[in-house]
């Protein structure tokens, strides 16, 4: 199967449907079980962005059987109402995942909403005990984003291992795990890896010295073809609203400036239709290894080292 279109274009639609795929038939396993996975959604926000990004988890949920709970929060409600709903969700034995949409408010504090959500139904893979496994060596959940990059590259037959990996972004959703698994002694790992950040003298200077350059700073076209090497992999993390003369006033654009990028890249992702797909998959694909360890059903689960095989 080939997940490269038009030359060098990296079709993360592609793998993710083919990934999802493979979840169904767990999916379907743990319901006839008994146990059909169910993913609670919380949003304590009116950002439009977000609510679509739940929303597109929720009909994602909906395709593969996965059973959605949503709860929904005015930005305004005192703190205590968003604890209380997660302590519920945790007490919820129906309930295998749990997921706060970020950012909350500020008025909320963020880390004690990390701590809150049950370890063992964090899908996220935020709360700090599931950091802490991470960076051991040892994940329960691997974060979506970058795990699903992970899966990206191996898709497309792009070993990061004995490879120099630039992350440009240190966020702790995308920036920080991606480089943990990059350095891990696993599979989609054992790279060497530098990050960038708004701190870093010239960027460029790095990122043409990289193999994989791996763009998550939520800043829109931030590396363009001239910050590339010829051959270079990118794979663009960044979902940026820029103004547009067009209906919704809006468009979407990554962190890398697609165009000039695709000329010198031996792969590029676009945006949409890269990284965002496999986000989506990640969180179904960590709602199902969440219920298999919680009913104690073992699936098959796709993961690092088993897509290229099948490209
Ligand atoms: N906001 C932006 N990305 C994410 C994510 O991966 N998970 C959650 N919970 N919120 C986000």
């Amino acid at each position: 199967m080939s997940f490269v279109r038009d030359g060098n274009v990296l079709d993360g639609s592609a793998v993710s449907d083919h990934v999802r795929g493979q979840l169904r038939d767990s999916v379907d396993a743990l319901a006839d079980a008994g146990a059909t996975p169910s993913l609670a959604t919380v949003l304590m926000s009116t950002d439009p962005a977000s609510e679509t990004y739940v929303s597109m988890k929720q009909r994602a949920c909906d395709d593969l059987g996965i059973e959605s709970v949503h709860r929904e929060l005015d930005a305004d409600a005192p703190a205590a109402e968003l604890f209380e709903t997660v302590e519920e969700l945790n007490a919820d034995p129906d309930v295998n995942g749990i997921l706060v949409q970020m950012p909350v408010p500020d008025h909320v504090d963020k880390r004690r909403v990390l701590r809150s959500i049950d370890p063992a139904k964090d899908v996220d893979g935020f709360h700090p005990e599931n950091v802490g496994r991470l960076v051991a060596g040892d994940a329960r959940f691997k974060p979506c984003t970058p795990h699903g990059v992970q899966l990206l590259l191996d898709a497309a037959g792009v070993d990061p291992a004995g490879k120099h990996a630039v992350v440009v972004g240190r966020s702790d959703i995308v920036g920080k795990p991606m480089t943990n698994l990059l350095i891990q002694k696993d599979a989609g790992g054992n790279a060497t890896v530098t990050v960038c950040h708004s701190r870093t003298d010239d960027v460029g200077a790095h990122t043409r010295q990289a193999d994989i350059v791996i763009a998550a700073a939520g800043v829109p076209e931030l590396v363009d073809g001239e910050m590339l090497s010829a051959g270079t992999t990118v794979v663009d993390v960044g979902v940026n609203r820029v103004d547009a003369d067009n209906e919704k006033g809006y468009e979407l654009v990554g962190d890398v400036d697609f165009e000039s990028a695709k000329e010198v890249a031996g792969l590029v992702t676009p945006v949409p239709g890269g990284v965002g797909p496999m986000t989506i998959t990640m969180l179904l694909y960590n709602t199902v290894k969440a219920t298999s360890q919680q009913v104690d059903v073992p699936v098959d689960l796709p993961d690092t080292g088993s897509l290229g095989q099948e490209a």
